[in-house]
């Protein structure tokens, strides 16, 4: 069964507002969207508990799903991920469903985790209040962010808008605990940022789903240190990894937006390719 968490508990767990059908120009996606095996209700009696005797025998099927994907569910994937976009300025006011919503938050917590340790949490920011406390951490620092560049630089920063923490429906802030797991986690053990590297693929996964969905979504991390901390009242030891902004859009730019305001470009695939070493070329694809 994919994720069969019923509307209510699936308004329970997202929504402080009333539970809603698609918004505009949202489509209710196939249940079968989501793949049975993330739905959380899957931990059936062939689970048995972590470390036993039974449970690598029990985990490994012999028609073990390693095939590859047919031609239209790849090309699906790399759209995906070739038109996820981060957004700014195109937000619209509906809100994000909570039923889309329970799909992009089960997608970010199906990614990996060091140790399987999982260290994120999802703090959903609806309340005006704080988003007006965010925005205008946000300005502080972005106000600070413009004074390092050199002049010219700096004019051209100054008109870039780079958040749409007040215009999205939704702000999402996913949070990394430190300590999650105790203080001797597989594959942490010589790596401590391993726990952060794992919530940013949470936060990726969200991103490429949001896009699936047709949903975009922007990252913001202009802040002060202990801004979000502050403002969210993070425990100790809880640090924001990203402050993510949600919601149906009006467009989705074809190119990152910085490279169509000129601020960069996108390097050449070929030039970020070394051989067996750092520096040597002509590593690529034949
Ligand atoms: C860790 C991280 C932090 C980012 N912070 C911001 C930000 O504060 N403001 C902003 O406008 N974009 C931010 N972005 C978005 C990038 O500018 C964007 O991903 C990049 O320009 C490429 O564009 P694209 O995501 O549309 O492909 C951030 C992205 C990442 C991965």
């Amino acid at each position: 069964m994919p994720i069969s968490m019923p509307p209510a508990a699936a308004s329970d767990l997202c929504s402080g507002a009333t539970a809603s059908g698609p918004a505009a120009g949202e489509t209710a996606a196939p249940e079968h969207t989501v793949p049975e095996r993330t739905g959380p209700e899957n931990t059936g009696p062939e689970k048995a508990a972590p470390g036993s005797a039974g449970h690598a025998a029990a985990s490994l099927g012999p028609d073990g799903p390693a095939a590859p994907f047919d031609a239209a569910e790849r090309a699906a994937v790399y759209r995906a991920i070739f038109e996820r976009r981060d957004v700014r300025d195109q937000f619209l006011p509906d809100p994000v469903s909570d039923e889309v919503l329970l799909r992009l938050l089960s997608a970010a917590h199906a990614a990996p985790s060091v140790g399987l340790s999982q260290p994120w949490n999802f703090i959903l920011i609806r309340d005006a209040g704080v988003r007006a406390e965010i925005r205008a951490a946000f300005g502080a620092a972005n106000a600070e962010a413009a004074a390092m560049f050199g002049e010219g630089r700096r004019a051209l920063y100054s008109q870039l808008k780079l958040q749409g923490i007040s215009e999205a429906p939704l702000c999402l802030c996913v949070t990394c605990d430190r300590s999650r797991g105790g203080p001797v986690v597989l594959g942490r053990t010589h790596d401590a940022a391993t726990d952060l590297y794992s919530t940013v693929c949470a936060v990726q996964n969200l991103w490429l789903a949001a896009r699936a969905e047709g949903i975009g979504v922007g990252w913001v991390s202009i802040f002060r240190e202990g801004a979000l901390q502050r403002i969210l009242h993070l425990p100790g030891g809880v640090v924001p990894v990203a402050l993510l902004c949600i919601g149906h859009v009006s467009a989705l730019y074809d190119r990152p937006e910085l490279e169509i305001r000129g601020w960069g470009q996108r390097h050449r695939l070929e030039d970020m390719v070394f051989a067996d070493r750092w520096g040597r070329g002509d590593a690529g694809p034949e």
